[in-house]
């Protein structure tokens, strides 16, 4: 699988604090069948000094270091960005921001009420400009849990959304969960992702798709070919058809949907 959000750099903002503890989660992410990881330390108003020149310098140190403790994931440099920030920032700093460098801007989509004024006004402005974007963590938004039609038209412009793993199996609750599996039952959903910090929340997918039920083609599809897609600076290919969501046991119900 291809992680294309996740905070593997030590000491750049919330993510692990040391190298070791990067080692750590990188080694985790390995085990869990992770091939790549992107790297995509915040950028935002609490990180004003995560620059591009900065999480290429620190990607290329954590790769010598994986090298060193023999851990075989390849780490790619990327970012979170705040669309707040992202206002700020002029096309060429935000292109060095995106995915692998390859045009996709993984676009944080706020969590609290009070930051989500202007953003999908924010998120269009953005696109205008030429970048296109993937849209981090929807099901964990406040502004589309009150209306999830407004991510229906964003993604009719172009733009993808990215899930984060532990969101399809309840971990950040119900509301995000039914959000989550509501929207990869619609086709709104087109890349899975850990998200991951540190220890308390790992670089792990795996286990979050089975739990969810996803079968084995769309669960490729969401971790492997749209996230080779967007490396890669192209569009996602075609869902595979008739898949299905069947999440287990307590979830059942919501797949009836
Ligand atoms: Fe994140």
């Amino acid at each position: 699988m291809i992680d294309l959000h996740c905070h593997v750099l030590p000491g750049v903002d919330d993510g692990p604090a040391t190298v070791q503890e990067a080692i750590q989660l990188a080694r985790g992410a390995s085990a869990d069948g992770i091939t790549t990881i992107v790297a995509t330390p915040h950028v935002d108003a609490s990180h004003p000094e995560v620059r591009s020149a900065r999480v290429r310098g620190a990607v290329a140190e954590l790769r010598s270091a994986l090298a060193g403790a023999r851990v075989a994931v390849a780490i790619e440099a990327g970012a979170e960005v705040a669309f707040t920030r992202a206002m700020e920032l002029d096309d060429a700093e935000l292109h060095a921001l995106t995915l692998g460098g390859a045009g996709w801007l993984l676009l944080e989509c706020p969590l609290s009420t009070t930051a989500a004024p202007g953003f999908a006004t924010a998120a269009r402005l953005l696109a205008r400009r030429g970048h296109r974007i993937l849209l981090a963590h929807p099901e964990r938004s406040p502004i589309f849990h009150r209306a999830p039609e407004q991510l229906d038209d964003l993604v009719a412009e172009g733009m993808l959304s990215q899930l984060t793993a532990r969101s399809l199996d309840g971990r950040f609750g119900r509301t995000v969960r039914e959000l989550a599996l509501d929207l990869v039952a619609r086709g709104a959903a087109h890349v899975v992702a850990s998200d991951g910090h540190d220890a308390n929340r790992p670089a792990r997918i795996a286990a979050h798709l089975r739990n969810a039920g996803l079968d084995t083609a769309l669960s490729d599809w969401l971790t492997r070919e749209v996230p080779a897609a967007v490396l890669g600076g192209a569009a996602p290919p075609r869902r595979p058809q008739g898949t299905r969501v069947r999440p287990r046991r307590g979830l059942a119900r919501l797949a009836r949907r």
